[in-house]
């Protein structure tokens, strides 16, 4: 069995996926976390892999970047091999003064002005909630662990908001400034995840901040992804 994108088979496949973009990253996942860990995919260098977390099946397969790439895995992944949930571990930007470089946020949901849905279904939907059921079990995780974990609402963009020519002008298209996080494929995610009755939600680690501007590390910076990599796997056990 494969699809358009992917040549797994479905037994290939667990009910539960970690979604990185960076296909690397999901073979530093596999490599470092996981156990027994099988190169399930590789059609396009979107690295998918399969193994084991303490005993649970998983899979890390990545999602490439924007709303088009992780609406193509997610949809394929869900429909045709039967996945049940699947949780984006990724990264973002801010432009909230209560979150800092390198704080780990929980997506409660996602705003977004993409004509995707439209294209799909013919109809224009501005903002998708996640799963609450993944964010209770992330959040309970975070609380055992004693991680800190800002949980709020994400926007979706289909461009860089660093590229725009201005930031100020970027984020008058957002009806408010109560947003956690900016990044590029939560909404398509969360849209395909709804459409299908599975569920779906979105950790991210903060690279970029409109009012943080320190320059990171990559040892911090790792330290902060292996964090989040980790809450998402104890969250699934
Ligand atoms: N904007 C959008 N996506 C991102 C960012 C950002 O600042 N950082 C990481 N992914």
């Amino acid at each position: 069995m494969a699809t358009a994108h992917i040549e797994s088979n479905l037994e290939d496949i667990a009910p539960i996926v970690l979604m990185p973009g960076d296909p690397l990253r999901a073979k530093y996942i596999a490599e470092n976390f996981l156990e027994d860990a099988k190169l399930i995919n590789k059609v396009r260098n979107m690295f998918g892999y399969t193994g084991t977390y303490k005993g649970k099946k998983v899979t890390v397969f990545a999602s490439g970047m924007g709303i088009p790439s992780i609406g193509i895995y997610s949809y394929e992944l869900y429909k045709f091999y039967n996945v049940q949930k699947i949780i984006r571990i990724g990264t973002c930007g801010s432009f909230n003064k209560d979150i800092k470089l390198l704080d780990v946020v929980l997506s409660s949901g996602a705003y977004c002005k993409s004509y995707f849905d439209v294209l799909l279904d013919g109809v224009d939907i501005d903002f998708i909630q996640s799963s609450d059921e993944l964010n209770r079990k992330i959040m309970n995780t975070a609380k055992i662990r004693n991680v800190s974990l800002k949980y709020g609402k994400t926007i979706t963009s289909d461009v860089f908001d660093l590229y725009c020519d201005s930031e100020e002008k970027f984020r008058g298209n957002f009806p408010d400034m109560n947003f956690l996080s900016v990044e590029m494929e939560a909404f398509g995610l969360f849209y395909i995840a709804n459409k299908l009755g599975r569920e779906a939600t979105c950790l991210m680690t903060v690279v970029d901040s409109l009012y943080d501007k320190r320059s990171l590390s990559s040892e911090d910076r790792e330290k902060s992804l292996n964090n989040m990599i980790e809450m998402a796997l104890e969250s699934i056990i």
